[in-house]
This record gives C-alpha cells, sequence and structure tokens, in this order.
C-alpha cells in the first residue's frame, strides 16, 4: 500500500483557532489514525501561514511586528492540537528558513523551466481577499464579491505564472481520475471553473513597495512571493522537498481542506506541481461548513459555550464522535450543544454504552466476568457474524472515501442490531434453564463483535475505544493492528480472558432541566381519584414535539424490589426499583388507590429515569412510573416478556 502524507490548510495567523479549524484537523486525524490501522504508513502535517498583507494588517491592529505577532498565535493553534487529542507529525510555519529555502528552490526551478514571466497588470486588487479582480468579477457596484469594498485599482509590473498552459492537462487529470477532487459536487465545480473560460496566467509576485512581509524571490529581489503560492508550497516544504520524506509519501499526498479554498487547491496547486515536473497529489478532499445556530439555541440548556469549551465539557473523544457524526463530509452543517447531546445521549450513551454495559453486567453474572469457551451457537449466531462482516466492511470502505458519517451509520447498524439480538437471545432465560453451550455461544459472539466494534471506533474515539478494548482485557498493540483481517475470523477473543465487571463510559448527559420541563410533574397528577379515573382520561393538545425532544426521556424498564405505603401520604407509594444501576432507585408515586403495595414487588415497571429528583411529602422520588389510566382505574405500564432490569425503552 502507498504511503500517503495527509495535509489540513496551512491555517492563517490573523485568527485564534476556532471549530472550522478543529473538524479539519480532527478530520485528518482520524483518517490519518484509519489508515495506519488499515496498515498504511502516514505522515500527518499542520501548520500556520504567516505572510501577507492579512496578517500585516493583523499586527498592525494588535499593535505589534508581524513576526511577533505570527509566533503568538501560530503558537495558540499549536497548542490546541494535544488540548483535542490531535497529533500531527509535522507543524510547518511558513516563516520557517526550511520552507522559505524550499519555495525559492521552487520559484527557480519553475522560472528557469520558462513558466514565470514578467509582465504589466492592471486589476482590481481586494486587500481582503488578497487577489486581482477582474472588471466582470466584481459587483455591479464595483465591490468585490466576497467583502462588499472598494478594491483598489493597481497597474504594476509583476510576475506571473503560465497556469493557462495547463489548463488542458488540468481537465482531462481531472476527467480521468473521478476522485482526485471528492465529493462528487467539488469536482463538478472544478470541472466547470475549467470550462467557462480560459484559465488566467497567475501573479505570483507582490513588489517590496507595497508589501515586504514575503519571501523574496529567488531570481528578483525587488518582489516577494505571493501569498498562496507560498502557502500552498507549505505541503511539501513539511516533507522536506525535494529530498528525505518527499520521496517516500509523494504522489500518496492528499489534502483536506473546507469549500471555500477549493480554487487554489483544485487549480493552482496541480498546476504548480505540473510546472515544476512533480506528481500531482492524490485527493482533495473538501468538506463543508460548520455553521453556528443562533445564541438562543445553546442558551436553552443553561450555558453558550464556544464549541471548543464543550470538547473540555462533554469530553474530546464524544466531541470528535459528534463532529465526525454529525457532518454529513462535503455539506455544511449545523453545529449546537443541543445537537452534541443529542448525539451523546442516543448514540453514545443509549446504543453503545448501553450495549457495553449489558453485555459486561451478564458476563459478570453468568460467567464470572471472564470470556466464556465458544459455545455451540445456531443460525442466529450465524447471522450475527455474517452481520458484523458486512457493517465493518462498510465501515472501512466508507470511511477510507471520507464518508465518516455514513461510516458510524454502518458500524451503529451492528451496534443497534447486538442491542436487539440481546433481547431476542435472552441470555437470562438461557441461564435459567442450564442451557450453557447456547449461553456461552451468544455472550462469545456478543464479546468477540464489541472487541471488534471498539478496534474500529480507535480512529475516532482513540481513548474511549481504548478504554472499551481493555474493558474487554485486550491489550491491543495500535500499530499492530489491521482492521481489513478483522472482516475474516471470528474467535480472536480468548475464553477465560478477565473481563471488567462494568463498563460506563458513556454516561447520559443530564439534561434534566431540560427533561422536567417536557414532561407533566409526577404525584400531582399522577394520583387519580377514583371517580375521576373511570373515564379515560381526556388527552390534552400537547402540540408536536421533535424527535430529538422524546430523546431527552430517558425511559427504562425496571424491577420493583420494594413498595410500601408513604409514611406521610396516603395516595403515596414509596417504591425500591432496580434500573440496573447497581443500587436501586426510590421512587415515590402517586398509585397507593390502586396497588397494593406487595402485589407490586416483582414486577416490571416503566420508569421516566432522567426526571429531576423531587421531595414529595418528605421522600425524594427519583423518577416516574408510567400508567395508564382505563376505565377501571389505573393500570401499570409493563413489558410483555421479562428483561433485564435497565432495558432501554424507545
Ligand atoms: O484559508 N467550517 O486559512 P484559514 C468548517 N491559510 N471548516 C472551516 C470553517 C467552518 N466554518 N472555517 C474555517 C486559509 N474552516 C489559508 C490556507 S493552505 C495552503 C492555506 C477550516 O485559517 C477549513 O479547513 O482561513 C478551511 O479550509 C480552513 O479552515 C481555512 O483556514
Ligand atoms: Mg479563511
Amino acid at each position: 500500500m502507498q504511503p500517503f502524507s495527509l495535509t489540513t490548510p496551512i491555517y492563517y495567523v490573523n485568527a485564534k483557532p476556532h471549530l472550522g479549524h478543529a473538524y479539519s484537523t480532527i478530520v485528518a486525524d482520524s483518517l490519518v489514525r484509519f489508515q495506519r490501522l488499515m496498515g498504511r504508513e502516514s505522515f500527518f502535517i499542520t501548520g500556520t501561514d504567516e505572510h501577507g498583507d492579512k496578517i500585516v494588517q493583523a499586527a498592525e491592529k494588535a499593535g505589534c511586528e508581524p513576526q511577533a505577532f505570527a509566533d503568538s498565535i501560530s503558537a495558540e493553534f499549536r497548542a490546541l492540537w494535544p488540548r483535542l487529542g490531535l497529533i500531527p507529525d509535522r507543524f510547518i510555519r511558513t516563516t520557517e528558513e526550511h520552507h522559505k529555502k524550499a519555495v525559492r528552490a521552487f520559484l527557480q526551478k519553475v522560472y528557469d523551466a520558462g513558466d514565470i514571466y514578467f509582465g504589466e497588470y492592471g486589476g482590481h486588487y481586494c486587500y481582503g481577499c488578497e487577489r486581482f479582480y477582474t472588471e466582470k468579477e466584481l459587483t455591479e457596484d464595483g465591490l468585490c464579491p466576497q467583502h462588499q469594498v472598494k478594491p483598489e485599482y493597481i497597474s504594476e509590473k509583476n510576475y506571473f505564472f503560465r497556469m493557462s498552459k495547463y489548463q488542458d492537462w488540468l481537465r482531462e487529470h481531472i476527467e480521468k481520475n473521478p476522485d482526485f477532487i471528492r465529493p462528487e459536487r467539488y469536482r463538478t465545480e472544478v470541472l466547470s471553473l475549467l470550462e467557462s473560460g480560459a484559465l488566467e496566467d497567475l501573479c505570483i509576485s507582490r513588489p517590496k513597495s507595497r508589501l515586504t512581509w514575503g519571501i523574496e524571490l529567488p531570481f528578483d529581489g525587488n518582489y516577494v512571493c505571493y501569498v498562496w503560492f507560498d502557502a500552498l508550497l507549505s505541503y511539501i516544504s513539511a516533507l522536506d522537498w525535494p529530498e528525505g520524506r518527499f520521496q517516500h509519501f509523494w504522489p500518496g499526498g492528499e489534502h483536506l481542506i473546507a469549500k471555500d479554498i477549493l480554487k487554489p487547491h483544485a487549480i493552482f496547486w496541480p498546476t504548480m506541481l505540473k510546472a515544476a515536473g512533480l506528481e500531482p497529489y492524490r485527493h482533495l478532499n473538501v468538506h463543508g461548513y460548520w455553521l453556528m445556530r443562533d445564541a438562543k439555541m445553546s442558551k436553552s440548556l443553561g450555558n453558550v459555550a464556544e464549541p471548543l469549551d464543550l470538547a473540555d465539557r462533554y469530553g474530546i473523544d464524544a466531541f470528535r464522535y459528534f463532529l465526525l457524526r454529525e457532518m454529513h463530509f462535503g455539506n455544511d452543517a449545523n453545529f449546537s450543544e443541543e445537537a452534541l447531546v443529542a448525539r451523546l445521549n442516543a448514540d453514545l450513551a443509549n446504543d453503545l454504552g448501553n450495549l457495553y454495559s449489558r453485555v459486561l453486567g451478564m458476563a459478570g453474572k453468568y460467567h464470572g466476568s471472564k470470556v466464556p469457551d465458544r459455545g455451540t451457537g445456531g443460525p442466529e449466531e450465524e447471522r450475527i457474524r455474517e452481520l458484523a462482516a458486512a457493517s465493518l466492511a462498510n465501515f472501512q470502505t466508507l470511511f477510507g472515501s471520507v464518508r465518516f458519517s455514513a461510516a458510524l451509520e454502518a458500524l451503529w447498524e451492528l451496534v443497534r442490531a447486538l442491542n436487539k439480538y440481546v433481547d431476542s437471545a435472552a441470555p437470562w432465560t438461557l441461564a435459567k434453564n442450564g442451557d450453557t453451550a447456547k449461553l456461552n455461544a451468544v455472550m462469545y459472539a456478543l464479546l468477540e463483535c464489541l472487541r471488534k466494534i471498539a478496534l474500529h471506533l480507535l480512529p475516532v474515539m482513540p481513548k474511549a475505544a481504548s478504554t472499551l478494548l481493555e474493558q474487554l482485557g485486550c491489550k491491543v498493540d495500535v500499530s499492530a493492528v489491521r482492521l481489513a483481517d478483522e472482516l475474516e475470523g471470528f474467535g480472536t477473543l480468548e475464553p477465560g480472558t478477565e473481563l471488567a465487571q462494568a463498563s460506563n463510559l458513556f454516561p447520559r448527559v443530564d439534561t434534566k432541566a431540560e427533561a422536567a420541563k417536557a414532561v407533566p410533574a409526577p404525584a400531582k397528577e399522577a394520583p387519580v381519584a377514583k371517580e375521576k379515573a373511570k373515564a379515560p382520561a381526556q388527552p390534552e393538545a400537547k402540540g408536536q414535539i421533535e424527535y430529538a425532544d422524546f430523546q431527552k426521556l430517558e425511559l427504562l424498564v425496571g424491577t420493583v424490589l420494594a413498595a410500601e405505603q408513604h409514611p406521610n401520604a396516603d395516595k403515596l407509594l414509596r417504591l425500591d426499583i432496580d434500573l440496573g444501576e447497581g443500587k436501586p432507585r426510590q421512587i415515590v408515586s402517586g398509585i397507593a388507590a390502586h396497588f397494593k403495595p406487595e402485589s407490586l414487588v416483582g414486577r416490571q415497571v416503566c420508569v421516566v429515569a432522567n426526571l429531576a429528583p423531587r421531595m414529595l411529602r418528605g421522600l425524594e422520588s427519583r423518577g416516574m412510573l408510567l400508567t395508564a389510566s382505563g376505565p377501571e382505574g389505573l393500570r401499570l405500564l409493563t413489558v410483555s416478556e421479562a428483561v433485564p432490569p435497565g432495558s432501554v425503552i424507545s
């Protein structure tokens, strides 16, 4: 497999790092980790872009020299990555001597090849965009379409790169290599740019009379290099072009950018490489924009937080999972704390976390927290093995082609299927009936699937996935993992391996305050007077809710361990309910008029588990029982067949 280098953009030091930068870098980190797990040698590059007018202006505003300004913002970028669990192999700064030398060598090479010429140029220059506009590109009022300011008309002598010469070559290259630019919509966009008119030559110099903050041209000391020409070259200067790593990792180079900088990457950069006699990169991976919803939305959770602070608050792994799962690569996505919490609770706590905690809980009960032997399974176990192989294969293909959200969805199909399989295989019944061979087969299949899932989560949630593997007793040397091997065999877990007794890696995020608002308070409504209960309760018009609202409810099945009359209230019962949490919950319920306490013990009930606790006549109630009011009085909501305490209702 060809080694590859992966770059994020080299971020401008004119603004502090924000969510968008973090996203590109997280994606790059995940992709590099994934490729390594696929056995592919990888080199991960990021860095800072420090030359040009914008930086000079930002430094002026801050009242310091461009270099000092660049030093401080570059340091902020560099410091952010480890905080987010990201490990670039090379952090390149365009003000490094090493990089400047590479830029000069490259310029000289293209100059010697005859593809850089000196000429006169007049154009409308926008300082914000750092580029010239032709008349027809401006708005009707003659403004820059990006910044809505009047560009300055500048006529001067400059150096030009003969980009136009490579237009046909580039179009053919893109046509012949359908995934050169991906996803498809950006490939189409570039092809239409190339078709819409003759590609112009690119002005690649700025006279020192106007700008000194740049790399001096090797063939003319009165000019500095245009910032984009300089910045793009960081992708190969970071590989020590023309020697060193470049030889090893190119042309396996890949880039990851947002749609805002498509043109320089899709048009300037490949033609620059071509003019220097170098191979083009392998893939340009283009994502959309994170859009922030209005602050009001975030306020409802009590805290208007910076997205990057949310990574600290909810954990880096959950944050990474959210970003990769929520954004369909290529499209824009909305960022909000609500969306983050909803994913965390639904995908991580309910689906994944619940699966691990149920399986490890049962392994504790039935096998003394050791991997059982492989047992004797039937067609159901065979089906689970096939399902696992199929969903992991999908995950691998999709992740490798930067369809992260779809890849995770494929993996979650397996997670959800396994949760269902626990219900249908009902290990508790097998245990009760002493069907050990089958029980072992079911539990072994579950544990082995959990191991495979954790391995596939390593690129997305490196810490959490390692913990999950540890809980399964797997000592994993990440550098030796080969995900492709996991599509075959199904017996890696060694029977007898010690397992963790419990798994609670993804606790639900407490949205109690929200849930309390969304659910009618208990006790007041619940104790229904007999006469009233005779007639079916009139359903109130409640208005529609979103699925996300429904997901805020934590509905669980519990087993009543004890029930007694409330010491201070006739209508209330005090119950201890096992919700699979280790310690029973005390719930106070207004059902005394309808049920004898002793008739409730041992029954399974449905509970709103994340209702804010409240005091009811001196006793704390932590949750609410669900009941239905029929013509004969209250009925308990229960399940048709026994399930383990803590089973999720959805
Ligand atoms: O453009 N959503 O640097 P830059 C998603 N120095 N990603 C976003 C984003 C958003 N809302 N906002 C920014 C430059 N990004 C040049 C690049 S490369 C040789 C030179 C990300 O600091 C995204 O990756 O403006 C975008 O391409 C990049 O930040 C732009 O960063
Ligand atoms: Mg930008």
